[in-house]
């Protein structure tokens, strides 16, 4: 049984946390680790020292910029470290150098995103473009640095509106909570600087949708899913949580499909 810390107990640490309560094979939730009162399902609720330490497997679910706090004792401690908030591990190079000189081994598991199957397959023949297109309701990027920055007032806009066009290290900085699955096709696929990003904000839609296009010699993807918001928080999937659950158990299902 791997003892599994869950760091960040919101929408997606509490799916998880319920999942792991209700059982999967070969994980037990150990502890977990929040700044918040949370129901504890009789583990403790610990600092990230302490998390690493104790626990074999550590999930993070935390605000992007409170990752980096997290990744340095798991990663010096060698424990095994899954990260949903993917854009963290490009706004924090530091987070890869010091992965580098472990012998941790980090998890990206899919998130909010689809189609990374064959972005994997095709990366050992090469990938000559990537690009995703993100479009949420306007208030959906309510926190984003760069609506800030640039005085972009969500509540105005009545049309569908591209809000950013760039690649993913630019978009993973303007817009951290949101743009993850640009970080997770970026690590998956060509890198940050490549990966080509259009953010869109549209008040007619309900969705949270991201559609990806990955070309190579061989094949042509197009992937696109539709994610109604998670009622926890209108930021995240559901989908997100579950793609954590779903490779939790790929670990040690007999079958698996891939
Ligand atoms: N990869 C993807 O496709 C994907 C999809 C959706 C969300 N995300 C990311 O997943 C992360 C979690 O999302 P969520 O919706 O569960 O967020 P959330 O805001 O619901 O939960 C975050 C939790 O972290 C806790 N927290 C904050 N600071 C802390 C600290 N210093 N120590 C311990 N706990 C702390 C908060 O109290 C809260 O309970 C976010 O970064 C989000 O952007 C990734």
């Amino acid at each position: 049984m791997k003892k599994v810390g869950v760091a960040g107990i919101g929408a997606i640490g509490t799916s998880v946390c319920n999942a792991l309560i209700d059982g999967i094979t070969g994980y037990e939730l150990h502890a977990i680790s929040d700044v918040q009162d949370k129901p504890e399902w009789n583990v403790p609720n610990l600092n990230f020292q302490d998390m690493a330490q104790k626990c074999d497997l550590i999930i993070e679910c935390l605000p992007p910029d409170i990752v980096p706090k997290l990744c340095t004792p798991v990663l010096q401690q060698g424990k095994e470290l899954m990260i949903i908030s993917s854009c963290a591990l490009l706004m924090y190079p530091d987070i890869l150098k010091t992965h580098e000189l472990s012998t941790s081994r980090i998890i990206v598991p899919s998130g909010a995103l689809i189609g990374l199957d064959g972005v994997n397959a095709l990366k050992n023949i090469g990938i000559k473009k990537a690009k995703i297109v993100s479009t949420k309701p306007p208030m959906g990027f309510s926190t984003a640095p760069y609506v800030d920055e640039n005085d972009i007032d969500l509540s105005s806009i009545k049309e569908k509106t591209m809000l950013f066009s760039g690649n993913a290290l630019e978009a993973s900085k303007g817009f951290p909570a949101n743009v993850n699955v640009a970080a997770t096709l970026s690590l998956a696929g060509i890198g940050a600087m490549k990966t080509q990003v259009e953010i869109w904000a549209d008040p007619q839609t309900g969705f949270n949708s991201h559609e990806i296009q990955v070309e190579s010699e061989f094949s042509q993807i197009t992937a696109k899913v539709q994610n109604s918001p998670d009622p926890a928080n209108p930021k995240t999937s559901v989908l997100a949580a579950q793609s954590i659950i779903a490779t939790l158990r790929g670990f040690t299902n007999e079958f698996v499909v891939l």
